[in-house]
């Protein structure tokens, strides 16, 4: 029997998740600059992904509204709104895409209590990107599909590990301009 495309994804794919989970780590989401980056570059990298979604609509409109729910947690800082996206990336196998973003989600709870333990109000629009729980259905919905993946996995792992690549690359283009002000 195949393996589970979801453990197969997993653990082809630890050492980038690190890199990019490290990324990310590195700009403090609890200051307006970290905020502002961490936002920009999550729009950037879901608006350059969400295209080769379009074969999967049920993956399509979540991760619409996850984009979107970005661009308004943006908004509510006072920042100026983001510009359209600058390029458009690879082309990508959707359920690599489904499961770089909506897997991205699983990490919340982490995010979420740093968040409390710097007394990030709750109820915060400018944090609402970060603590919205609503890609679970969706998260079912594409491991059924992973689990009953019948073709060959080489080329998947490979767009999965393009996709996680290009949240590391978005973080990488704001978050120098968030160390520079550390220093
Ligand atoms: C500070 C940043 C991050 C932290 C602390 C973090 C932490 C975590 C944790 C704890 C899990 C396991 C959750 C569970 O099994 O219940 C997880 C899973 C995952 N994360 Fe991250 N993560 C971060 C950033 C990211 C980013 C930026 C992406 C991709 C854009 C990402 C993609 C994933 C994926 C795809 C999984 C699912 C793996 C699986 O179980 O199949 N993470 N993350």
């Amino acid at each position: 029997m195949a393996a589970d495309l979801r453990r197969v994804l997993r653990d082809q794919t630890t050492q980038v998740h690190e890199d990019t989970e490290s990324a990310f780590a590195a700009i403090d989401l609890t200051t307006p600059e970290g905020l502002d980056a961490t936002l920009r570059a999550h729009i950037a990298a879901l608006s350059s992904l969400l295209p080769n979604l379009a074969p999967c609509p049920v993956f399509a409109e979540e991760i619409g509204r996850l984009r979107d729910l970005a661009v308004a947690s943006l908004a509510a800082t006072g920042a100026a709104p983001v510009p359209s996206p600058s390029r458009d990336a690879a082309a990508l196998d959707p359920l690599a895409v489904a499961y770089v973003v909506l897997g991205s989600r699983l990490g919340a709870r982490v995010i979420a209590a740093r968040l409390r333990a710097a007394q990030v109000p709750e109820g915060s629009a400018a944090y609402a990107y970060f603590r919205d729980e609503g890609s679970g259905a969706a998260w079912q919905t594409l491991r059924q599909m992973l689990a009953s993946f019948p073709g060959e996995h080489t080329a998947i792992v490979a767009d999965t590990s393009a996709a996680f690549r290009i949240f590391q690359q978005e973080a990488a283009r704001f978050a120098p301009r968030f160390a520079v002000k550390e220093v």
